[in-house]
């Protein structure tokens, strides 16, 4: 698989991961919220249903026995209160019926209503007698027999109605209840579903993260050797001479024992000799180190060290190119807690692009370091060719590089970048086109 494509691909998954989260809480609250209002509607509706029942029932009542009493009583104050609640009466059964669906509406409405005009007209008429003070003929008109039977026929109907009222509302509740339930279903559904998911997302991520880690690891190892194949010209060249020098002080050697002249070796010579086997040693022993993958163990080690180590292995290489080294090193620098190999990595790298920045008549490499209360701050500055405007977002991306694909692999500054950042520190590039690039890292004292 392309590695940009390695890098980018958690960064997709865990995106569309959020995006669906997000879209699904979404519509889990579209539901809630519907619900809500459904079931506040609901409850109202049920409040006025409860309300016009319990006034229909009551001013039934009322003007029955408003009729009633005018008739005992001979009072035609009984005829003001009828008159007054019988609107009242209508209104209510009118809202009622507005609240009842079609095919209800037409259910025993027509007898009902025939009843509902008998009695209102029987009992105008006992009011009439009342008024003209025939009580007894209106008394026999509200307690005859056909009174009685339209009553019963209009409270059939009125019961009826109350009950077709009623059955809405139980209709209602349960249809709430029913929503209710599968939203609750969906709802548990979608949690569901989003802790398989999630566990799923996280369960590959890890894993992705550590192949990436294994990848990082493969090309920290990678640009390491590349490095190595571009010092190893320059060890050859380095060892030559001195080799030639030890060779020729063990041949001279050599020969004045075979003489018997050995009072007559030149014992500044051999001196000289043991010292550059020593130095090359040394610097084995450090291309050795460099060689091996990383401990990944981190350790408190002295900044300051680990950029002379690596200036002794890059040493001959600047001279060669005509590149002076200057060291600004700020004094009483804190030990720092870090992988010493990554970091000599990360400093072998950033003076390597400053000289291979530097154009062939040589120029200067300064590094200077500096601290404050919670970190350090490393600066590799040289005097080449700057970074370009448009180039600048690029340079820490792997593989991205201007020094064609057998000078380059692209992959320094993305190590850099790596093994920084692992270190809780950062990097960071000035560049002034023409001028040169000041590369620097800061690292905390206490990471
Ligand atoms: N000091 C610098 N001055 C100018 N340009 C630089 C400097 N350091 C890095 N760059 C630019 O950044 C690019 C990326 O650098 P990086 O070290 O990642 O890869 P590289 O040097 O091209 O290849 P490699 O390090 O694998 O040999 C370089 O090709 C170069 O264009
Ligand atoms: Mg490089």
């Amino acid at each position: 698989m392309d590695n940009s494509i390695k890098y980018n691909r958690k960064i997709v998954l865990f995106s569309s991961s959020v995006v669906m989260t997000c879209v699904l809480l979404i519509v889990v609250w579209v539901i809630l919220y519907k619900n809500y209002g459904f079931s506040k509607k609901t409850q109202k509706f049920i409040s006025k249903v409860e309300k016009l029942n319990g006034e229909i029932v009551h001013m039934d009542e009322v003007l029955t026995m408003s009729a009633r009493m005018a008739v005992a009583s001979g009072n035609v104050m009984w005829e003001k209160r009828y008159l007054d609640f019988e609107p009242k009466l209508e209104k209510s059964i009118t809202e009622a019926i507005q609240l009842m669906p079609d095919e209800y509406k037409k259910l025993g409405a027509s007898q009902t209503d025939a009843a509902n005009i008998k009695l209102v007209e029987m009992e105008r008429k006992a009011f009439g007698l009342v008024r003209r003070g025939e009580a007894n003929a209106a008394h026999a008109i509200l307690y005859s027999a056909e009174y009685k039977d339209q009553k019963q026929i209009y409270k059939d109907g009125i019961d009826k109605f109350v009950n077709l009222l009623n059955g809405q509302v139980e209709t209602k509740t349960k249809r709430i209840e029913k929503r209710l339930y599968i939203s609750l279903a969906f709802i548990f559904g979608v949690v569901v579903f989003l802790i398989i998911c999630w566990l799923i997302v996280l369960r590959t991520i890890n894993k992705w993260d550590k192949e990436i880690k294994i990848l990082h690891e493969k090309e920290l190892h990678s640009e390491k050797l590349a490095s190595i194949g571009k010092l190893s010209a320059t060890f050859a060249h380095e060892f030559n001479s001195p080799l030639q020098g030890v060779l020729y002080v063990l041949e001279m050697t050599v020969e004045k024992c075979a003489n018997n002249k050995r009072e007559e070796i030149d014992k500044e010579f051999v001196k000289m000799a043991v010292k550059e086997c020593d130095r090359m040693a040394g610097l084995v022993r450090h291309l050795k180190d460099f060689h091996r993958p990383s401990t990944n163990v981190a350790t408190l080690m002295d900044i300051h060290e680990v950029i002379e180590d690596v200036i002794l292995l890059m040493n001959k290489r600047l001279q060669d190119r005509g590149v002076a080294l200057k060291r600004k090193f700020e004094a009483g620098f804190p030990l720092i807690n870090a992988v010493e190999d990554q970091i000599k990595q990360v400093m072998f790298n950033l003076i390597q692009n400053a000289e291979e920045a530097i154009p062939d008549e040589g120029g200067k490499i300064t590094i200077i370091t500096k601290r404050s209360d919670s970190n350090i701050k490393v600066s590799i500055k040289d005097t080449g060719g700057g970074i370009p405007d448009d180039k600048l977002p690029l340079i820490f991306e792997p593989f991205f590089t201007t020094k064609g694909a057998v000078k380059g692999t692209g992959l320094g500054l993305s190590v850099c970048h790596g093994i920084i950042k692992m270190h809780g520190g950062d990097i960071s590039v000035d560049s002034n086109l023409g001028k040169g690039a000041t590369f620097s890292f800061v690292l905390p004292v206490n990471s």
